[in-house]
């Protein structure tokens, strides 16, 4: 049985107030399930400071690939695993906005592997893509070119994110069918690299998640949990996210005791 995430990825948002706000607004518990906040770099310090002792785990949302030197306004990996257990990887907005291929991105999850973070690598197809029919043959080729030359340890320590980049910030979320679908397509591309991996590796959806669709995505077998963007601004909505994750959570558990 495959852990729940709850993901909240923050972009450039927040201050360092806001961020302790937050934390002390939030209203849910959980037990079971995964829950991630990913901030700008500047505050990864104050989250964790003031969200270690709620069991809130910390992603950062970028790296550079580099381990230290002349690399002005970059931060290594080793700088941000001070703070942070994940990172993200391969997010649109890096690819399209700062022109990350997949090659850089490749570098940049061998260096996360390397210092210990755990990738949340996304991969997602534009809508053009999804309209002239080539959404398959773009995930396979965005998983195959950034998990290049990871050894098998390396991939059990990856979460891939399925992110469509026609539902990030549109408000146009996937249906369950296409995002099960493509979250089957990816478990069943992993098995090419090993069954077991494909069966426990997570699968988390993004793009417009929010509380009224959440609980529709996450019933889908093969999606693991939601990295959430605007959703997750607000403490008391991410709260609400989190409650639907965790309930859900439990019920995967009790299904899998009565089976
Ligand atoms: P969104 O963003 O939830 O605002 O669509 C998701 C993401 O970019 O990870």
């Amino acid at each position: 049985m495959r852990q729940v995430i709850v993901a909240g990825n923050w972009k450039m948002n927040k201050t360092s107030q806001q961020v302790i706000d937050f934390v002390n607004k939030m209203n849910a518990e959980w037990k079971k399930c995964k829950v991630i906040i990913c901030p700008s770099h500047s505050l990864l310090s104050t989250l964790y400071q003031t969200g270690k002792n709620k069991g809130i785990c910390i992603g950062a949302q970028n790296i550079y690939y580099e381990s230290k030197g002349a690399f002005t306004g970059e931060t290594s990996s080793d700088q941000v695993k001070e703070f942070a257990e994940y990172v993200i990887i391969g997010h649109s907005e890096r690819r399209r906005i700062f022109g990350e291929d997949d090659s850089i991105l490749n570098k940049k999850v061998l260096s996360a592997l390397n210092s210990g973070l755990r990738p949340i690598f996304c991969v997602g197809e534009s809508s053009q893509q999804r309209k002239t029919h080539k959404e398959y043959e773009i995930i396979k080729e965005q998983l195959d070119n950034g998990l290049r030359s990871l050894s098998t340890d390396d991939i059990k320590k990856i979460i891939i994110a399925y992110e469509p980049v026609w539902a990030i910030g549109t408000g146009e979320v996937a249906t369950p069918q296409i995002a099960q679908e493509m979250h089957f397509f990816i478990r069943n591309h992993i098995k090419n690299i090993d069954g077991d991996i494909a069966d426990n590796i997570p699968i988390i959806y993004g793009g417009s998640v929010k509380v009224d669709n959440f609980y529709d995505i996450l019933r889908c077998d093969d999606v693991d949990g939601a990295l959430i963007g605007g959703a997750s601004l607000d403490a008391l909505n991410f709260s609400d996210l989190i409650k639907i994750g965790e309930k859900h959570n439990i019920d995967l558990i009790n299904m899998s005791d009565s089976s």
